[in-house]
């Protein structure tokens, strides 16, 4: 039983706070938002709920898929006359395996105890074996991708497809074929940002989707009768805080599109953030490198930093070496710049705790740049055994890892807590240009900064931002 509550916990952290919760049927515990209740009720054969960043749309999909497959008898929040009588077969389309794992745990995390027809089984590591679950009535879900084939799409007769994050456009013909045998309805439910929202925009226009609209206020994530939201005004207020002023619209006020599209890190300000000044002592010193096989898209970023697993922690960026213009390196001339980095620091590499590069580079079917040729010069140019010198690690790397290392980044300048030295020339014009151009020329500079800062904290600790948004 405690087990099943933990479980729970995990999934579903804000429940804990607002409602006493219900062992055996978490359904019983649920008291739905007021942009969940709408969406919930909504009749229409299309609906969305358009809305910031953990507003709680996945908890509102997880809820109205789970009433559709139980059967009407059971249902608090989707109207009666709505839900077939089971069994009734369902689909939970995601954006990727990875998204709906978090989906899956959200459905199971409520799944009322006991209901789970004997086949199927669910862990945390890998959800719903077969990414399908059935219930003892009958009732059947799977979980989709969206870049599964269409053939595997094809076929099945549904009465519901819930849809979590935007779909491409290309898919929707596809889903609504499958609903139509049994005049099903699509729900979907996302904040309109990383894929093409144009298209819906145009479907909510010709009023062929009902749009439920959402901002992150302090009355849309208030549960029905619960003494307090799930999220405090000042959470609130530091999350709008730290998405740069890009993003903001959409992240926080599921709007359509963002304001301006200006730069990613609006919050780097010279006049405060570039100081002449070195890491202190007791900092844990790390180098991140960004190769590239162009010229020009070579970059190497030291940074030191303080209290890298703590939620407030304190960087520099410290120094950096990149290739000119017209220059490409090889693995050589990459050692050997990087020495020269460390050297004019008075650092050894013995003093650097974090090595990262990027994936391999290949050209012709050959590798050009590797981490293992880079700590193996470096060794050589040092004059120590290969197996001596440090592992040269590969950055973890999220979906969409670029806005989200901006992000984090740019959360510490706002909050005040990184320098950079003047001498990072192309690491601060990343920080005053960079605006999502995959092609520009600061990008790789500043990458090499995401990886290095990456590696010696956490940014899942000190950035609300990720936080929250995974
Ligand atoms: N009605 C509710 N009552 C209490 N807590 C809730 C409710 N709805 C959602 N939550 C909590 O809010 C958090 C976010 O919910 P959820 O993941 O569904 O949001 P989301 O809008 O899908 O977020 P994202 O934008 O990251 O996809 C969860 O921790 C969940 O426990
Ligand atoms: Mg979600």
């Amino acid at each position: 039983m405690i087990e099943v509550h933990e479980d729970f916990i995990d999934a579903m952290p804000g429940i804990r706070e607002v409602a006493d919760f219900d062992q055996a049927n978490p359904m019983l515990s649920f008291r739905p938002t007021p942009p969940q209740r709408a969406w919930l009720a909504c009749a229409a054969p299309r609906f969305q709920l358009r809305g910031g960043n953990q507003l709680g749309k996945t908890a509102a999909q997880a809820v109205g898929l789970l009433e559709r497959m139980l059967g009407p008898e059971h249902a608090r929040w989707v109207p009666r006359e709505l839900i077939p009588p089971p069994p009734a077969n369902v689909w939970m389309v995601c954006t990727s395996w990875k998204q709906s794992l978090t989906v899956m745990a959200k459905v199971h995390a409520f799944l009322p105890r006991g209901m789970l027809a004997k086949g199927s089984r669910y862990t945390t590591r890998r959800g719903f074996t077969g990414q399908s679950f059935e219930l003892q009535n009958g009732s059947m879900c799977s979980f989709l991708t969206v870049n599964q084939d269409d053939d595997e799409m094809a076929s099945a007769t549904l009465h519901y497809i819930g849809v979590d994050e935007p779909p491409p456009e290309s898919k929707w013909g596809e889903l609504v074929a499958r609903v139509r045998h049994h005049n099903g309805q699509i729900g979907l439910t996302y904040t309109p940002i990383n894929r093409p929202v144009g298209w819906l925009r145009e479907k909510v226009e010709a009023n062929q989707i009902v749009d439920i609209h959402a901002p992150l206020t302090l009355a849309n994530v208030w549960p029905l009768g619960a003494d307090r939201p799930f999220q405090t005004q000042e959470q609130l207020d530091q999350f709008a805080d730290e998405v740069p002023g890009w993003q903001r619209a959409q992240r926080v006020d599921g709007d359509w599109e963002g304001a301006t599209v200006g730069r990613w890190i609006p919050d780097y300000d010279e006049d405060k953030h570039m100081r002449i000044e070195n890491a202190p002592p007791g900092a844990a010193i790390s180098v991140g490198i960004d190769y590239g096989l162009a010229p020009g898209k070579m970059a190497v970023i030291l940074v030191g930093v303080i209290g890298g697993f703590t939620p407030t922690p304190s960087v520099w960026f410290w120094d950096e070496t990149c290739a000119g213009k017209d220059e490409t390196w090889d693995t050589l001339m990459i050692a050997k710049k990087i020495k020269e980095m460390l050297d004019r620091n008075r650092l050894d590499w013995r003093n650097v705790d974090y090595w990262t590069g990027d994936r391999s580079l290949e050209k012709g079917g050959s590798v050009i740049y590797e981490n293992r040729k880079t700590r193996s010069a470096l060794a050589t140019l040092y004059g120590v055994g290969f197996s001596e010198f440090p592992n040269v690690a590969i950055p973890k790397k999220k979906e969409n890892s670029v806005p989200m290392g901006c992000t984090a980044i740019n959360g510490l300048f706002k909050r005040d807590r990184a320098l950079v030295h003047p001498r990072c020339a192309r690491f601060r014009a990343f920080l005053k240009h960079f605006n999502g151009n995959p092609r520009d020329p600061v990008k790789d500079a500043g990458d090499a900064g995401r990886y290095a800062v990456a590696a010696a904290s956490n940014p899942e600790t000190w950035s609300s931002f990720i936080a929250r948004y995974y």
